[in-house]
């Protein structure tokens, strides 16, 4: 899967470079190219806003596969971008886990920035979806209980991931799964990244504290699990609207639709963690990925407190802006055609 690429680059990108060439400092890389003397590349995996993900093989490592992760390299990557790609590279540096994304790090000075990863062959968890939208209920639980396995262990580092979601979850070939991207990751003893007019994550899974554009913690995390497990076991995203601001102000005002309301067919006991995880206070949610996982491993013994009865719609405010934001421009256009149509008028009064 190639994203962002026109059938012409793509074919530009696939056109395999003379023998032994170098790559370049800047710029799109092409198969064949030899990046360092050490990674030579075999194929673009895809193409994203911020960065590429290249296939390469390691010359010092057997040629054994892996995957490069190219920052795009535009006008203001530097202020914005640059310092996320470093965060990346230093929580990199750090973790190793049996369900995280491996990296690999690479001795002496790069020619240009990127990150070296374990090349994980499989389907993200994003895809599988595409192709199944609901899971049974027992897989959608393991696979919630296997990111929790994750997360204990990142928050234990002082790592927050803060940008769970689909695309971001492989399910490996052989069976197991590895969290990616730590592109907008925060270890708790570091400076905060900043940003101007920008909350980083995606709305879908986003936490009600994030949307606030607080920081969250791990408790964020839990959310953005509980979201997941929402969309593996009733096939539909919590909060799905077209327009992210609706989803963000529902997400900071309302409840998700109880579950099983959307599919019957789900049990009390899952609907409970999966309320549980994305409660809207993170002090009513799960405290720590480990008690979650705990009830995602031993659902028979989570105690229903009747959550699927209190929850709450998004508030009238939030239902009146929304009506606003559509009618408005049914009421200001007519509005501001007239008054153009009365000063067109006087102008050619004022000609004649
Ligand atoms: N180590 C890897 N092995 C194989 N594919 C990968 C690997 N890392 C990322 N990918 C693929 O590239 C996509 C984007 O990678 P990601 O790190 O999430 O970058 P971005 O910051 O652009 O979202 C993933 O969804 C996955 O399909
Ligand atoms: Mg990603």
């Amino acid at each position: 899967m190639k994203l962002g690429y026109s059938a012409a680059a793509l074919a530009e990108l696939e056109r395999p470079v003379e023998d032994g060439e170098s790559a370049p400092a800047q710029g799109d890389l092409r198969r064949g190219h030899v990046l360092d003397g050490r990674f030579r590349i075999t194929s673009v995996i895809t193409r994203g806003g911020m960065s590429t993900i290249y296939q390469a093989e390691d010359l010092h490592d057997d040629e054994r596969l892996v995957a490069l992760k190219v920052p795009t390299m535009t006008l203001g990557m530097d202020a914005k971008q640059m310092p996320r790609f470093e965060r990346e590279d230093e929580i990199g540096r750090r973790i190793e886990h049996p369900a995280v994304t491996k990296f690999i790090q690479v001795e002496g000075k790069k020619s240009r920035p990127y990150l070296v990863m374990e090349f994980l062959e499989g389907i993200t968890l994003y895809h599988a979806m595409k192709e199944r939208p609901r899971l049974p209920e027992d897989e959608a639980l393991r696979l919630a209980a296997e990111i929790c396995a994750a997360l204990e262990y990142l928050h234990e580092q002082g790592v927050h991931h803060r940008d769970l979601k689909p695309e971001n979850i492989m399910l490996c070939r052989d069976g197991t799964i590895r969290l990616m991207d730590f592109g907008i990751a925060r270890l708790t003893d570091s400076t905060r990244l900043t940003y101007v007019g920008f909350v980083p994550g995606t709305p879908h899974y986003m936490a009600p504290e994030r949307v606030q554009c607080k920081r969250g913690d791990g408790r964020t995390d839990i959310y953005g699990v509980g979201a997941i497990l929402y969309e593996m076991l009733t096939g539909v995203i919590a909060f799905d609207n077209e327009d992210p601001m609706v989803i963000m102000n529902a997400r900071a005002t309302g409840d998700p639709l109880a579950l099983r309301k959307v599919y019957p067919g789900i049990s009390p006991q899952a609907e409970e963690i999966v309320l549980k995880a994305m409660a809207r206070n993170p002090a009513d949610r799960y405290q720590t990925a480990a008690e979650m996982r705990a009830d995602l491993e031993n659902p028979s013994q989570v105690e229903l407190t009747g959550r699927c009865e209190r929850l709450q719609p998004a508030t009238r405010m939030r239902r009146f802006w929304r009506k606003a934001r559509i009618i408005a421009p049914w009421i200001v256009i007519p509005i501001v055609a007239q008054v153009l149509g009365f000063f067109l008028f006087l102008h050619f009064l004022g000609k004649k």
